[in-house]
């Protein structure tokens, strides 16, 4: 299954690239910040049309709601393209990000760094590459010493959770911190060790799926703000290198409320 895994997200790759500053048709799923384009559209459609072939009685539940429900013990999470408000804008920051469930465990992900043509992926129990090479978070012990990446969900006017709150704590505690509009490419940059930990309230099954699974296969850890397991349904994650986490999940919770189910 990786193999088809690696070929779908290169084609879903291939067509998100080709159609990156391109005449693409822009669309508002809901206000002015929650963008669709017509190119997260062809994406996602190549990526249904690619499993239900290979794997035609596989579940899909993808984020622009190409969905298939099944009866199979597998299920392929997709976000067609991660980052479309930079994608939308020509920043070139955005990603494909798929995971696939069994039985609800996440079993392999893959998220490919389109712009820098990085493919990143995890198997379970078999670790995380990207382009093929081993990856493993970082070894820095604390956050004074350590670059963190967070992002703020399309609700962030609302602040949910406090969300400005725990971002100005920890960046007046951390060497640096940023913010890139991915976070699927949030986890892969935790996952390879080039940020030191991440952090996001908000976030949905596809925007995380792919990614828990690459920290955790790089020897990071995954928790919610509480320090409790979570899953791709659970609505705070903080991803880390390990070594960082208590440190961070500690200052998140001094500052976190429990949003309201409004702001889910
Ligand atoms: C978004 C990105 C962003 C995060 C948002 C997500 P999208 O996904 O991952 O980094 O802050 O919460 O919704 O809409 O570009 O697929
Ligand atoms: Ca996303
Ligand atoms: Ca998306």
């Amino acid at each position: 299954m990786i193999k088809q895994l690696e070929e779908v997200l290169n084609g879903a790759s291939e067509i998100v690239k080709e159609g990156f500053l391109s005449n693409f048709e822009l669309e508002f799923k809901s206000g002015k910040s929650n963008l669709v384009t017509s190119i997260d559209k062809k994406s996602e459609q190549f990526i249904f049309n690619y499993i239900s072939k290979n794997f035609p009685s596989h579940g899909i539940l993808a984020e622009e709601g190409s969905n298939k429900v099944s009866s199979s013990e597998y299920t392929w999470v997709v976000d067609p393209i991660d980052g479309t408000t930079n994608f939308a804008h020509g920043l070139p920051l955005f990603s494909v990000s798929i995971g696939i469930l069994r039985n609800n465990e996440i079993v392999a992900g893959g998220i490919s760094d389109v712009m820098t043509n990085t493919l990143y992926i995890s198997e379970a129990g078999s670790g995380s590459t990207g382009n093929g090479v081993k990856i493993k978070v970082s070894e820095r012990k604390t956050i004074d010493e350590s670059l963190l990446v967070t992002g703020f969900p399309y609700n962030v006017k609302e602040n949910p959770g406090n969300a400005f709150e725990i971002f100005s704590l920890i960046t007046k505690k951390a060497r640096a911190v940023r913010r890139l509009g991915s976070a699927a490419l949030d986890f892969c940059y935790v996952a390879n060790g080039v940020f030191d930990a991440f952090w996001e309230i908000n976030l949905q099954p596809w925007d995380v799926c792919a990614g828990i699974l690459l920290v955790k296969e790089a020897g990071g850890k995954i928790s919610d703000y509480s320090n409790n397991n979570t899953t791709i349904y659970g609505k705070q994650v903080i991803a880390s290198n390990g070594l960082i986490h208590n440190e961070l999940q500690k200052l998140i919770f001094q500052k976190f409320e429990e949003p309201v189910s409004k702001n889910l």
